[in-house]
């Protein structure tokens, strides 16, 4: 039957499942700033925008030796050996050692998450997912038809498992337990000992663990350890990338090492190998520049980096714990601060989008409402804004929060009237 050529042409069920609510917040937000307040955004996770996290001079000399030499072709699909094998040496500790057979090149990050989900997650089984927790995870289960499953963080605990609500959500059908650390978007980072706790759980259960260890290091003071590198019985399947540690999330190359001491997952290797083959791997160019870049940028590079994180998040902290309508959670490492909202002392604003949206078009300043990463009433800002910038948007949000404070405003009120 002959169709009208106006006839709409349907999308996919998998393309109607696919739901990033971050992008779906960002890309649709109809809430138009204050045009008089120049508008602050410290929503996005970015380190590159503002311009004062740049990568190191070392890491562009090694893209721009390789820029020319010959690496216009292919790779091979999960990565070029040298760049695994730089990957390999560099992940190894000790007591855990890695080699370039357990490392595959990614297109970044997220598409490290999307293979390791895919290589072990069907549409009967589920994966355990944090909550709060980085959107991405849920997006990759969601158009899968994976069931994502969500075992709490304790704000009170520096955002630590509650390790008995994990238990209770898993079962005989848990393909994997994902865990972030550090965290986006809390900002935390476990001690040895949970991470030693958490292992106990998997292994009690005898479930692998996907580590999202994109900010790997990226801890302001104490150590920083992986799970890889704890693991003894449990198989820890670890994504990372140059996005963030490196400061150059556009280049898109990402990564996961497979920590596997009892050959439990040699079908998932072979699983996320197939599954490199889909798009013939990540940017050449970059992979070549790795083993460069690993070699030769100095550890002062990340310590800054890491100093300019700690000196904006005590900023942020100091000034905001001034605002009694707020409590913010100092964080540990990674780039972002939970701010939880005391809403019950704010009169017109019941939840965090709604603060959100007030605060654009009022004060021009964009956080990220925590419903997006399954919390409600509370906010995600970023520490990768300069300190000026951070101290305009802090004055901006106290005077906010006095302004829509149900008890300051009364005492406003009252001290009007005896007037
Ligand atoms: C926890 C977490 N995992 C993964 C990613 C994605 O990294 P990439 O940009 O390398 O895809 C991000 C990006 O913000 C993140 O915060």
């Amino acid at each position: 039957m002959p169709h009208s050529t106006a006839t709409p042409i349907r999308m996919s069920p998998c393309a109607a499942n696919t739901l990033n609510p971050i992008r779906k917040l960002v890309d649709h937000l109809v809430i138009k700033p204050n045009p008089d307040k120049e508008f602050l955004r410290l929503s996005i996770g970015d380190p590159s925008i503002f311009g004062n996290f740049n990568p190191p001079p070392e890491l562009i000399n090694a893209v721009a030796e390789q820029l020319q030499t010959s690496c216009y072709g292919y790779a091979p699909a999960h990565g070029l050996v040298n760049a695994r094998e730089a990957i390999a040496d560099y992940y190894t500790t000790d007591a855990s050692p890695v080699t370039f057979n357990d490392v595959f090149i990614t297109s970044g990050c997220s598409d490290a998450l999307r293979i390791c989900i895919d290589a072990v997650g069907s549409s009967e089984r589920n994966i355990l997912l944090p909550c709060p927790g980085f959107s991405v995870y849920q997006t990759i289960c969601g158009n899968r038809g994976v069931e994502s499953r969500f075992y709490n963080l304790d704000p009170d605990k520096d955002w630590e498992i509650d390790l008995d609500h994990m238990r209770s959500q898993l079962d005989e059908n848990t393909a994997a337990i994902l865990v972030t650390n550090p965290s986006n978007p809390c900002g935390s980072a476990f001690t040895k000992q949970h991470m030693l706790d958490i292992l106990k759980v998997a292994e009690e259960y005898g479930v692998p663990i996907i580590a999202d260890e994109i900010y790997h290091k990226m801890v302001f003071n104490g150590e920083s350890h992986s799970f890889g590198e704890l693991s003894r019985n449990v198989p820890i399947i670890s994504c990372g990338g140059l996005a963030k540690r490196w400061l150059v999330p556009g280049w898109r190359v990402g990564w996961i090492i497979v920590h596997d001491r009892h050959q439990q997952l040699s079908e998932v290797r072979t699983g996320i190998t197939r599954l490199c083959q889909v798009i013939i791997g990540s940017n050449t160019l970059i992979q070549a520049a790795i083993p460069q870049i690993l070699a030769t940028v100095p550890q002062s590079f990340y310590s800054e980096t890491l100093t300019k994180l700690n000196f904006a998040a005590n900023l942020l902290y100091t000034e905001l714990c001034e605002v009694p309508e707020l409590k913010p959670c100092m964080p540990q490492g990674a780039m972002y601060m939970m701010v939880k909202l005391q809403l019950d002392e704010l009169f017109d604003i019941e939840t965090d989008m709604e603060f959100v949206e007030k605060l654009i078009s009022e004060q021009s300043v964009f956080l990220l409402p925590a419903n997006i990463f399954g919390m409600d009433g509370w906010v995600r800002i970023v520490l990768t804004v300069p300190d000026d910038i951070l101290r305009d948007a802090c004055n901006r949000i106290a005077t906010f929060c006095q302004e829509h404070s149900t008890k300051r405003c009364t005492e406003k009120k009252k001290a009007i009237e005896e007037l």
